[in-house]
């Protein structure tokens, strides 16, 4: 298969008006990354010279969410047809195969592309190439219609469609790879003859035909071209999505003990042997490395975790968590913007935020960095081997010296210089026989009480 240039045109202009929503649709996230994302994302492996992303007035919020792809204004949208007529301004210079997407089927693998542009440059040179499906409900598709030899003739919109085309089960996805030199001329005869008044991209297939040009027709998946018009369907995409994740990450070897409970997101990266127990949710940005266990019931985002730690039971780690190698942070701890360096222990009710624990250091249970005066956040520096006893606040700016220990119950306000301890809480005192006292004296009040 000879090199041959590709441009990419993603549909996006329509107002998606059944999510009801302020947010395009196209911006709807899908395991945490926005719909039209995953569609110019799936292109990337093509290594396409151009492309371009057709939005309506108003939609400007998108193009930032898909950029460096060059955006098209297609005002007022009319038809599939016309949108892409409205991304040709962008394609100018341009020779080679164009490759028409919908911003809404955020499933797409790169996988069925390829095949499409394959069957685009096989020998009969068809000018069309469409992705067709087989759903399990047809409903309002397009029908696509082949000649007997199997080349595709024609594609007829639900809505123009005779009793007997819509008996055709095969549909159209919506995808298509057209040979961008005979492109403009087709583009050209559109007309908005039909029943929505719109110009119809589908019509390309028989004007081809027409100008004695081949079209075919590539099988998809039924999964991989599904679109999201709607909040139901957009679970469904989530879900699919969830899956083939879970299943890659246990093919590059990571123990999922319960898949289906752990949530992911498409750049969540997991190291080998790397094990997540039941209802782990992941949130952006978050790198493990190998060998780390992480415990039922965590939630984890924007943190890195270096090998052979343990997060969870119960951890909440956000962003800016950096939990270095052979470190522990356990049940109900919370830790943001903070470093734990290798095999230190926070292990029971704590809060850690804009802070560094040094290596082996030992956090007690219910250690709160005070890290904010609600103005400004300060850090809190915790030395390496440093002991803090369990319910100590370290308001911050505060720094904790190697070695150090911090007695239980402290409020620690100032520096705590290396080996010595930290004490700062209120003088016990005992006062010899006051409880029994107290208790007689109280027994007796009680009794008088019940005899009057
Ligand atoms: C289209 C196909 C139909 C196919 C179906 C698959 C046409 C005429 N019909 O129908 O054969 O079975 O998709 O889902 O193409 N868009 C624009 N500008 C417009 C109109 C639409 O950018 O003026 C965008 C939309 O935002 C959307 C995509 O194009 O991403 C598809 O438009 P939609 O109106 O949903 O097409 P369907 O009627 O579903
Ligand atoms: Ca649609």
């Amino acid at each position: 298969m000879a090199k041959r240039s590709l441009a990419v045109i993603v549909l996006a202009a329509g107002q998606g008006t059944r999510m009801r929503s302020s947010l395009p649709k196209v911006l709807h996230e899908v395991a945490g990354k926005a719909m039209v994302r995953h569609v110019l994302d799936a292109a990337v492996d093509l290594k396409p010279q151009r492309s371009v992303v057709v939005l309506g007035r108003g939609m400007e919020r998108v193009a930032s969410a898909v950029a460096p792809a060059a955006i098209a204004i297609q005002d007022p949208p009319q038809g599939t047809g016309d949108a892409v007529r409205a991304a040709m301004g962008a394609l100018k210079g341009f020779v080679g195969d164009v490759l028409v997407l919908y911003g809404d089927t955020p499933l797409l693998t790169p996988d069925s592309l390829k095949r499409m542009l394959a069957a685009r440059r096989a020998k009969s040179d068809p000018a069309v190439v469409v992705a067709g499906f087989t759903p399990a409900d047809p409903a309002a598709y397009g029908r696509l219609l082949l000649d007997k030899r199997g080349s595709l003739q024609r594609i007829v919109e639900f809505k123009e469609a005779n009793a007997e085309e819509r008996q055709v089960r095969f549909c159209n996805a919506g995808l298509m790879v057209l040979d961008g030199a005979r492109l403009p001329k087709l583009l050209k005869q559109l007309s908005n003859d039909n029943a929505k008044g719109e110009y119809y991209l589908t019509d390309l297939v028989h004007l081809a035909r027409a100008a004695g040009w081949d079209c075919r027709a590539v099988e998809a998946d039924a999964i991989d071209v599904m679109g999201v018009n709607n909040r139901v369907e957009l679970a469904e995409a989530e879900a699919h999505l969830q899956n083939r994740l879970r299943r890659a990450a246990m093919e590059n070897g990571v123990t999922l003990v319960a898949p289906e409970t752990v949530f992911l997101r498409s750049d969540t990266n997991l190291g080998r042997d790397v094990v997540i127990e039941p209802h782990v949710v992941f949130g952006p940005h978050v790198r493990v490395a190998d060998n780390v266990v992480i415990r039922a019931f965590s939630h984890i985002e924007g943190a890195s975790i270096a090998s052979g730690a343990t997060i969870g039971p119960y951890a909440r780690l956000r962003p800016g968590a950096d939990i270095a190698s052979d470190a522990h942070i356990g049940n109900f701890v919370e830790i943001k913007n903070a470093s734990i360096e290798a095999g230190a222990k926070v292990n029971h009710l704590t809060y850690i935020g804009d802070a560094r624990v040094g290596a082996k250091a030992n956090i007690g249970a219910g250690t709160i960095t005070c890290n904010y005066d609600g103005f400004n956040k300060s850090h809190t520096d915790i030395g390496k081997g440093a002991f803090i006893g369990s319910n100590s606040s370290l308001v911050a700016p505060v720094k904790i010296g190697d070695g150090a220990i911090v007695a239980a119950g402290s409020v620690i306000v100032r520096d705590v210089p290396a080996d010595a301890l930290g004490l700062g809480r209120g003088q016990q005192v005992e006062k010899p026989g006051f409880a029994a006292r107290f208790r007689s004296q109280k027994q007796k009040q009680k009794q008088k009480q019940k005899k009057k």
